[in-house]
This record gives structure tokens, sequence and C-alpha cells, in this order.
């Protein structure tokens, strides 16, 4: 039998993808969240699991190191969805993708300054405003670039929207809905169409029937 390769999202994605994964009849064999191993095998034989950093998964999926994933909504517009197929929205960790600014202050006009790990979207996004805009690469914390002078505006994911109030900023404009996506390799669903469609099928009717 051929084997499978799934790309889970390690951190609160992937505690909301057990259940799902669970659920479809496939089990870590031992408890990912006590080890350092980044690949574990199953109870099934032929069915393996990695757990990667979010922005990592669609690329594993892209290029076929792994036949299927679960992957942020935000993850796969900052890729671009080259090669795979976006099969199932899980809803789940829902937030959303806005820009922020610091609270009370009128826009700035003229050139501004992004930081953003998401710098493709963000690209994408300030030129349809009209809005010109020079973009600065950060991997984390990007509600302190505002405050520290480094941005004008910022680019991330809002949940509670704590973060940003902590940090004396305010959202603006939302983006883009983000939720947890199963993802599929092309080739994959052609050539392992049989091994794939009945977790497919699985996940999805467990989605459903909790909605
Ligand atoms: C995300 C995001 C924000 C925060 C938003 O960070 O980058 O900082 O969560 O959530 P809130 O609106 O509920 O405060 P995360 O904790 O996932 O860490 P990361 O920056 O490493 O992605």
């Amino acid at each position: 039998m051929s084997q499978l390769t799934i790309a889970l999202t390690k951190g609160r994605i992937l505690i909301e993808t057990l259940p799902l994964l669970a659920a479809a009849g496939i089990e870590p064999a031992e408890d990912i969240s006590k080890s350092r191993k980044l690949a574990f095998d199953t109870n099934l034989p032929h069915v393996k699991l990695l757990v990667l950093r979010g922005s990592d998964v669609p690329t594993y999926v892209q290029f076929g190191a792994a036949d299927m994933g679960v992957s942020g909504k935000d993850m796969l517009l900052e890729h671009g969805g080259d090669g795979l197929y976006s099969l199932v929205d899980l809803g789940i960790a829902r937030c959303k993708l806005m820009t922020a600014a610091i609270k009370g202050q009128p826009e700035k006009v003229g050139r501004i300054k992004v930081a953003t790990k998401y710098v493709n979207v963000a690209r994408r996004f300030y030129a349809e405003q009209g809005r010109q805009a020079d973009f600065i690469k950060l991997y984390g914390a990007m509600e302190l670039a505002p405050i520290m002078g480094l941005a004008d505006e910022i680019v991330d994911i809002v949940d509670t929207g704590n973060t940003l109030r902590a940090n004396g900023l305010e959202s603006k404009i939302e983006i883009a809905d983000i939720s947890s996506r199963l993802i599929a390799n092309k080739a994959s669903m052609k050539m392992k169409h049989s091994l794939m469609q009945p977790i497919i099928d699985s996940i999805s009717s467990t989605v459903n029937a909790s909605v």
C-alpha cells in the first residue's frame, strides 16, 4: 500500500486538528505535545504525520513532500496556492487578517511603512487600496513595530484583539476572514485518490456535523 503523509500546523491549529483526524480514524502513535520529533507514525501503518510551522505547510504540500495538510487561510494567501487544492474549510482557528495602527492616530498620508510576516498579501492589498507602501518583513511581535517607529501600520491576524489593545494599537481594515483548511497536493489527489478521498470525506462530514 502506498504511503500517505499529512502535514499539520503546530500550535493552536494542531490542538483543534487532532480530534478531526481521530474522527477519521487517524491517531498519532505517541503524544505529539510531549515529543521533539517532527514526524510521527500513526495507528495506520501507511499514514505519517508531520508537525510544521504554519508557513511551511503549503510548501511541503505544493512540492509533494506531504500529500495533504492543514493550513491557515492566512498562510495559503501568503503562499499563493500553487500546486495545491484547498478542499475543506475546517472552521477551526478562526480569526481575521487585518491592518492595524497606533490607536487614535490619523491615517498617514503618502508613502507608508508596513511591517508584517504576510508581505505578499500586504503588497496586493495596499496596491488594491491605491496606497503606496514599503514592506518590512517580520517573523513575530508585529504589534511592537508601530510603537517603536519601525512601521506606520502592520498586517497581522487578530483574534480577541487583546494583543493590539495591550500594545496601544487598533485594527483598521479587514483583509480576510481566516480559518484552517484541509489542502492536498494536486498530483497526490490523482495518484492516491483511493487513500485520500475517504479521509477527506470523513473530515468533511465531521466538520459539517459540528456546524
Ligand atoms: C497571533 C498574532 C497576534 C495574536 C492575535 O500570534 O500574531 O499577535 O495572535 O491574537 P489576539 O487578537 O487574540 O490577541 P500568536 O500567538 O499566534 O503567535 P505568533 O506571533 O508567533 O504567530
